[in-house]
Order: structure tokens, then sequence, then C-alpha cells
């Protein structure tokens, strides 16, 4: 035992002054042929002996690691030892005033992270990873593009992370000079910055300060007390992590220190390497260019009148107000080349607004959706298209993402994830042909909740979807639930006649009250929602004419066999009795409760999630369908507006051929599906 203890003690009195010795280092630029650093992605150092860890090419991720692994914590007392670390970084981004993505000064389990994306992820984290205690990830994050999804401040900001994206404090950058006075910093102005992170084991704060020169501000622009000791493992990697998105920026390091139990040596900007070609150039090349194509151009139309004729008809007019939207605008050659001209063979289907095509970009082979809407009013679809700006930045896991436009006169064009699976209503409606089980389609349900919640509640703005429906639900290649078209509807708004609001909507998912005010509420979206519910639930469409007339419209047989007792008839037979009854039980009472005639009775998006996801309970008096003869309090009461109105009118739902809703529409049918069909909009 004894020898046990004085070997342990050797052990550790030895070896630790023994590592810590080796984990201090400084690169003063990477140009000389014996650095030794480990890239990968496309990291690279460049002739000049910097560290380029993205180009300006869209969604690159690149990381460099120093090689071997260091050790940051005593293994016998579990404390995280103090370490300080210094760089100079600079983000050339494509666009002056638009960065793309971001990166962050790393401490990780492996040098390879590889399963990280690009883009938000920042090459750190993928989707499904964030927040997970067993990512053993710290990061200190210089970020230039606003992700709402993490709660961002804004587009360009400093953040300290721990296992997820969602930083646990963060600043706009800045640094102090010396009066302690507050300067605010550009980190995409291409200038060469200057960053410390420093952790003290003591007093267990992080600090990062930044400056525009070698010296360092007394004050930091973080201190955030927070102990590394859960989230670092004894061995780690440290080094950077970059990554480019829909936007792109280069990310360079010019020079790194790092120190174990230590302060790192200090960096001098000037012996630094500095980076030469500024965008500049880029640009003057770029007009050279034009000007080249321009002149050809002129050649050839002189040549070929013929075909210059056509080629104006089709040439596509960029006008200034456009090149300022943020999400990526794409060439309509580059969309064309894509969808093999817009072949029919890769029609997808036919989208609620236009068709949607399969696009396959080359290098690396990516695909997409592109949706092709043409609009008769050319103001509409620019009105719209300033819009993009807004939509472009709704950023959540259950919505189908807009990664970008076209637009070529009247003809729109919007490019989406691709998502594999395709849309909710071909597995339920018809003959599908694969039946989703009722984990599925509870799953793909909260999704979608949670993607509404987000439109509704989690935006700077709130963003009514107005067309919320099966086909509208699309599926991943994990069948998570995500909601396509949101903001699409206003399309419909912009260039109509003044002074009347077309009904945008589907048939059988339009609130009543939206169709007396012709205004879309949260509420109507909830509405919709809730038919969403029961179709997912029964497996049928909200109207359905093949069964009988009293059948008609889903919510009321859905209501009938409530009141009869026999709800679960009404459940789809496909699945064979196979679910979990209390499941199915509330999804089909919350798709009633959604249904209800009564804008106030119909619960908001945040309680729906929060009784999907079992944090809270249907309002009371809630019984077992059995009971449902027995007319008093609870669940019946709370429905009693929504039946009271008469449920057996159903067959007198009015369908308004016209789009223009018509405000002076006499005495509306009370009818709980109050029909109305939206100009070109019902299938
Ligand atoms: C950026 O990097 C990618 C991947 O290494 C490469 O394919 C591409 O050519 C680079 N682009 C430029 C402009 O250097
Ligand atoms: C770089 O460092 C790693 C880890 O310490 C080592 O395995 C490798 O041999 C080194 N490479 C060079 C070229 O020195
Ligand atoms: C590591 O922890 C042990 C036990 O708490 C302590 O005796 C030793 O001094 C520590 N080593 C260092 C380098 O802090
Ligand atoms: C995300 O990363 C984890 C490892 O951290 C990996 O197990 C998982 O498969 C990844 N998920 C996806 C969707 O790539
Ligand atoms: C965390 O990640 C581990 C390994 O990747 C995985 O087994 C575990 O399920 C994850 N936990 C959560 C809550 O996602
Ligand atoms: C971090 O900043 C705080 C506040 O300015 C300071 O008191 C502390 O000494 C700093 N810690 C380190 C390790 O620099
Ligand atoms: C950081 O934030 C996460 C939530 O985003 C939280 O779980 C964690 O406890 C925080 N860590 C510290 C050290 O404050």
């Amino acid at each position: 035992m004894a020898i046990f203890l004085v070997l342990l003690f050797f052990f550790t009195f030895f070896s630790i002054p023994a590592s810590s010795q080796l984990d201090a280092f400084t690169y003063n630029g990477f140009g000389d042929p014996k650095t030794n650093i480990s890239l990968n992605g496309v990291a690279l150092i460049d002739n000049n002996g910097i560290l380029q860890l993205t180009n300006e090419t869209s969604r690159l991720l690149g990381h460099a690691f120093y090689p071997s692994p260091i050790q940051f914590k005593n293994s016998t007392s579990n404390t995280v030892f103090s370490f300080s670390t210094c760089f100079v970084f600079s983000i050339h981004p494509e666009y002056p005033k638009l960065g793309g993505h971001g990166l962050a000064f790393t401490i990780a389990p492996s040098k390879e992270l590889q399963s990280a994306l690009p883009s938000q992820y920042l090459g750190l984290l993928n989707s499904s990873n964030g927040g997970n205690s067993s990512n053993h990830l710290f990061a200190v994050e210089f970020d230039t593009v606003q992700d709402f999804e993490f709660g961002d401040i804004n587009d360009n900001h400093v953040g300290i992370d721990a296992n997820t994206l969602k930083s646990n404090v963060s600043a706009a950058a800045a640094y102090f000079s010396d009066d302690s006075v507050k300067n605010d910093l550009n980190l995409k102005g291409g200038k060469p910055i200057m960053a410390w992170v420093e952790y003290d084991s003591v007093t267990n704060f992080v600090n990062v300060t930044l400056s525009m020169s070698s010296s360092k501000p007394k004050t930091p622009l973080l201190s955030y007390q927070m102990d590394l000791s859960p989230i670092l493992l004894e061995n780690m990697y440290v080094g950077f992590s970059a990554s480019t998105g829909l936007l792109a920026s280069s990310h360079y390091i010019l020079g790194w220190s790092f120190k174990m139990m230590g302060e790192s040596q200090s960096l001098d900007l000037d012996s630094l390497p500095s980076i030469p070609g500024t965008s500049n150039n880029k640009h003057t090349s770029l007009i050279v260019g034009l000007s080249v194509a321009v002149f050809v151009f002129i050649l050839i139309s002189i040549l070929f009148t013929i075909f210059v004729v056509r080629k104006i008809k089709n040439a596509e007019v960029i006008e200034s107000w456009e090149l300022e939207i943020v999400p990526h605008r794409y060439k309509y050659q580059e969309l064309k080349q894509a969808t093999r001209g817009f072949k029919d063979s890769e029609l997808l289907g036919f989208g609620g607004f236009g068709r949607v095509y399969r696009g396959t970009f080359p290098n690396p082979k990516t695909q997409v959706a592109v949706k092709r809407i043409s609009h008769d009013s050319k103001q509409g679809v620019r009105e719209f298209v300033s819009e993009i700006s807004s939509i472009g930045r709704l950023r959540h896991r259950n919505l189908v993402q807009l990664q970008g436009w076209c637009r070529r006169g009247g003809d729109l064009l919007l490019v989406y994830d691709f998502m594999p699976n395709g849309s909710l209503d071909k597995f339920l409606f018809d003959e599908p042909k694969c039946v989703l089980n009722w984990e599925q389609r509870f799953k793909i349900i909260k999704g979608v909740a949670s993607g509404l919640l987000y439109l509704h509640e989690g935006y700077e703005q709130v963003v009514i979807h107005r067309d919320v429906k099966a086909s509208n639900v699309l599926l991943d290649g994990e069948m998570n639930g995500r909601l396509g078209d949101f903001g699409l509807a206003k399309l419909y708004d912009h260039g109509s006649n003044p002074g009347t609001t077309r009904v945008v909507g589907t048939l059988g998912y339009l609130a009543p009250e939206f169709s007396r005010t012709g205004r879309p509420t949260t509420s109507s979206d909830v509405f919709a929602f809730g038919t969403l519910l029961l179709e997912v639930a029964c497996g049928r469409r909200p109207v359905e004419y093949k069964t009988g007339p009293e059948d008609v419209v889903l919510a009321d047989y859905v209501w009938t066999k409530w009141k009869e007792g026999r709800i679960f008839d009404v459940v789809d037979q496909r699945m064979k009795g196979e679910f979990d009854h209390n499941e199915v039980l509330m999804v089909l009472k919350l798709g009633l409760m959604c249904s209800s005639n009564e804008q106030l009775a119909r619960p908001s998006m945040r309680q729906i999630v929060s009784y999907l996801e079992g944090e809270s309970e249907l309002p009371e008096g809630l019984r077992a369908p059995g009971d449902c003869g027995d007319h008093k309090g609870g669940f019946e009461d709370y429905l009693h507006s929504f039946a009271s109105s008469s449920f057996e009118k159903t067959s007198s739902y009015t369908v308004l051929e016209s789009g223009d809703v018509d405000r002076s529409f006499p005495s509306f049918s009370t009818s709980p599906l109050t029909l109305l069909r939206g100009v070109g909009e019902a299938r």
C-alpha cells in the first residue's frame, strides 16, 4: 500500500510539470516548413504562411488543431488548470456587409469533429447533438450571422459556448481602449483582430478580450464565471473551427500562442504575415470581367440579331434593390441547369403556389427543391422579394429552410432544402405507399407544432403561416415534420386590388372568422393546425365526399363519434389499432378544441406545444370517451360553443367561388367549418 502511495505521489508530482512544459506553443505565422498543425475540412496554409480555415465558397468548414492532445485537468482533483491563449484572426466576407458564418476558438475531444456541419453550426456540432453533455466542447465564437435558432444577439458578436451553440454569454464585438472607453469593432471588416481567451482555475472566470493592436486592453469584453470541469475531459485538443453558409467569408488565423498554467506569449501584429489581395482587387477584376462580358455580348448581338432578340426577352434584369436582399440570390442559369431546364422529369409536385422541381448542384453535389412561382403582377413579386430577407432569416429545425431565390420578370424562383420524403399528405390519404405508425405521426405533429410556435412567438415579428395543411408539411430524411411555404401567402396580398383581401388558404382549413374579416391571425393558423391534427389521426382529408353526407367534414364526423362515445372509430384503420390510446385521444380532443368556431376558445400554439409535450394537461374534466353521453361540465362544456352552433347543419357549408371576400356577406353560416375557396388555391 505504501509503495502504491509513493508511486502515485511520484507519478502525479513528476508527470504534470513534465507535460505542462510541453503545453505552451507559439505560431508566429504558419509559413515555417517545420510547422506542425493538424488541418481538416478545407483548411490550408497558404503561400504567405497564413492559416486559411475557409475561403469564400458556400457551405465549407475547416478545422485546425494543435497536433497533440493537451492535459487540461488534474485527474485526481478533477479541476481544470488555468490556461491562456492569444491569436490574431481576420475575416474577409464575399460581400462587404454580409459575413458567413464565423470562426471559433475550440477545445474539443477530437481534432476531426467528424459529424459537425457548416453554416450556423460553425463546424462544431450538428443539428442533433446541440446541448448534449457528452459533446465535451468548449468554444469562443466570433459569429458574423445572427441565428435566431441559437438566440444570437446580432450578426457581429462574440460568445462563450459550452456543448451547444446557444452561447452562455455573448456581447456585440468591441474592444476597450486604454482609458476603458468601449469601441465598436467589426469582426468582418477584414482587419487583423487580436483576441485573448483566459481561464482562471481559482475563480473559474473565462475572460475574452479583443483588440485592434498588439497591446492587451485591461478590460475584457466578456468575463464569465463558469466551471469548466464538467465540460472538459482530461486530455483535449485545442484549435480553431470555421464555416461558411449561404453567404461566405474567408476566415484566416495569422498567429497563435497558447500556454497551460500561465500567460501565453504575446504576439506582435507587425511581425505576422499579412493578407495580400483585399476584396477591392476582386471587385476590379469582377468589373473588368463584366466589361469583357458586355463587350462580347454586344459583339454577338450584332452578329446574331435573332438570337439577341430572344436573349433580351429572357434576360435577367437585376435591379439595385435586389442586391440588398440577404439570402443567396441565385443566377437564373444556375437554377435552370440544376433543374435541367425545368424538365418534367425533375418535377416534384405542385406546391401551393407553383411547380416544385428537384435541383441538383454539382461540386459538392447537393439537392435542393426549386419552387417556380408565376405572378401576374411584377409589383407583387417585387414587394414580396423585399420580404425574402426576413423570411430567409427564419431558422428552425421544423421549418423548410429557404436557401435562396431568383427573380426574372414576374417569375419568382425560391430555393429550399430538399426534403427526401416528400409531403405528409402522400403518407395519409388515398393509397399511401407506406403507412405511418402512431409514433411517427405523433413526432410529426409535435414537430409541426413547434415550428408553428416559432413562427408565432419565436421571431422578432409575428409570422402567420396562413396555409397550414398536410401537403405543406414536408418530411426530412428522419421523418421529422417541417412546415413549408411560410410567408408565401403574403405574395397574394401584394399587388391585389386595394380594398379587397383575397382569402388565401385551402378548403377545409379556413377558420370561420377569417372568412368574415379576411384578416389572418395566429388563431386562424391554430384552426388549420387543428384540422391537421384530425387528419393525421384519422388518415383522411378534412373534406371528403366519398362518405355519407353527414361525414363530409372531418371535424363534424369526429365530433359525432365523440358524442356517441365511439371516438376510436375515427382513428386511421391502417394503424390496425396499434397506437397509444391516451396520445391519440389527446390529439383528437386537441384537434376539436382547435377547430372551435369560437376564436377565443382555441388554445395558443404555446399551449398546444405544452399539451403535446405532456407538460400540461388538457383542460380539466376530460373523461373517457365512454362517458360522453353525460353532457355536464368539463370538456363538453368547453366545446359547448363549438357544438351548440349546430353541428347538425354540416352540409350547409358555403363555398365562395370568387376569391374576394364579400365583406357585406350577410348572416354568415354558423356551421363549424365554413368553407371558402381562395382563388386558385384549392387544388
Ligand atoms: C475554396 O475551397 C474549395 C474547397 O477546397 C475549392 O474547391 C474552391 O476552389 C476554393 N475556392 C476558391 C475561390 O479558392
Ligand atoms: C506532428 O505532431 C504529431 C503529434 O505530436 C506527430 O505525431 C507528428 O509526427 C508530427 N509531424 C511532424 C511532421 O513533425
Ligand atoms: C492534482 O491534485 C492532487 C490531489 O488533489 C494534488 O495533490 C496535486 O497537487 C494536483 N496537481 C496539480 C498540478 O495541481
Ligand atoms: C451528430 O453528431 C453525433 C456525435 O456528436 C453523431 O453521433 C450523430 O450521428 C450526428 N448526427 C447527425 C444527424 O449527423
Ligand atoms: C448524447 O450523445 C450520446 C452519444 O452521441 C447519445 O448516446 C445520447 O443519446 C445523447 N443524448 C441526448 C439527450 O441526445
Ligand atoms: C478576468 O476579468 C476580471 C474582470 O475584469 C478580472 O478581475 C480578472 O482578473 C480577469 N481574469 C483573468 C484570468 O484575466
Ligand atoms: C450554459 O448554458 C447551458 C444552457 O444553454 C446550461 O445548461 C449550462 O449550465 C450553462 N453553463 C454554465 C457553466 O453556465
